[in-house]
């Protein structure tokens, strides 16, 4: 087993790919990382980690950020609630006066868990921890020829530890590569030129495309909206989500429950009968998969005389700029940007 994992090791050290927060030392660069790839893959990551470190450049400006101004360079990247705990912290550390470097000490900072935790003690610390993630189960499973759990997992990795040190980064993030880039979940896997092909057991029973079996889904439940583009003199109306649940504290267009007609909509009490809508057209029908729910939408562009109050008015400027939108409601926020002086609908 000592000569796969020296493959493994050369084969990462020739073959891996230049990350921008790889092989800097940077703990804050790993840590950042590590939170934004649990939820979008590397090469998406790598412009919002550039911009973020480019607005938010170390921990001490992470830690005394606005929420705001955190919440738009996250945007894009959904669960919003990993960046609001990365913030928290950050705010520990600058409380604690020192970056943790083992996993027990990492697990103590809101938001991390065993993932996290292992991933930056290793990477950035070089100590003697693991990372498991779906792509490393999948790799030991394929290697192992059979599935296998995160306990089971993790028994192997510090099994084969090849000792603290300069290695434990690469050592973790070599497994983490070798899911990303060759042992891939289907396709075309790439086992002629993979470091473990000699002793991996899937390949030589021809069980890759087996392994590991899939888990069956939870249907998610589906929630029905209709979603409103309302526009008072170039102006569009938004208001924040409640501080707890779903998309806490961020901004959406009006929705209300349900799929309405046009008909529907104009008689709803939403609209106070003093407020005269001069024009309402359909726009489409968009959905949003969350993690164990999603949304159907059903979009409409309505230009109104009068703006109701309950809303913030804001320009396109603003909602591209100022305001934090989730890509939920991707598709409304860019028929209001590309919405000119005569509408587009
Ligand atoms: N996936 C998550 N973290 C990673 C890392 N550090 N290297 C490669 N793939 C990763």
């Amino acid at each position: 087993m000592q000569k796969t994992v020296q493959n493994l090791l050369s084969w990462y050290k020739k073959n891996k790919r230049p990350l921008p927060w790889r092989d800097t030392g940077n703990a804050y660069h790993v840590l950042l990382s590590e939170i934004m790839l649990q939820q979008t893959r590397i090469e998406a990551v790598k412009k919002y980690f550039e911009r973020f470190i480019t607005a938010l450049p170390d921990m001490k400006a992470l830690a005394e950020c606005e929420e705001n101004t955190l919440l738009k360079l996250w945007e894009g990247l959904g669960y919003y609630s990993r960046a609001k705990n990365l913030k928290k912290a950050a705010e520990k550390i600058m409380e604690w006066k020192f970056f943790p470097e083992t996993k027990e000490e990492l697990l103590r900072l809101p938001g991390i868990g065993e993932y996290t935790a292992g991933a930056v003690s290793s990477i950035a610390f070089g100590k003697k921890a693991c990372a498991i993630d779906g792509n490393v189960l999948r790799v030991l499973s394929r290697f192992k020829g059979k599935d296998i759990n995160k306990n089971e997992a993790e028994k192997f990795l510090l099994a084969h530890f090849p000792g603290e040190g300069e290695n434990s980064s690469d050592y973790t993030q070599s497994w983490m590569e070798l899911g990303e880039t060759l042992c891939i979940p289907k396709g075309e896997v790439k086992c002629s030129i993979c470091p473990l092909k000699e002793k991996c057991i899937a390949r030589k029973k021809d069980m890759i495309s087996l392994l590991p079996s899939p888990k069956e889904k939870k249907a998610k439940k589906i929630l029905y909206y209709t979603v409103l583009l309302l526009e008072h003199n170039n102006t569009f109306a938004v208001e924040k989500r409640p501080a707890k649940g779903l998309l806490a504290s961020l901004w959406q267009f009006p929705m209300l429950e349900g799929i309405l007609t046009e008909e529907e909509i104009k008689n709803s009490a939403f609209f106070p009968p003093e407020v005269k809508i001069e024009k309402i057209s359909f726009l489409y029908d968009t959905s949003h998969i969350f993690t164990h729910i999603k949304w159907e939408m059903h979009c409409y562009h309505l230009k109104i005389a009068t703006p109701l109050p309950e809303f913030l008015w804001i320009s396109k400027e603003e909602m591209d700029k100022k305001y934090s939108i989730p890509s939920a409601f991707r598709k409304v926020k860019n028929s209001a940007c590309n919405s000119g002086e005569e509408s587009v609908y």
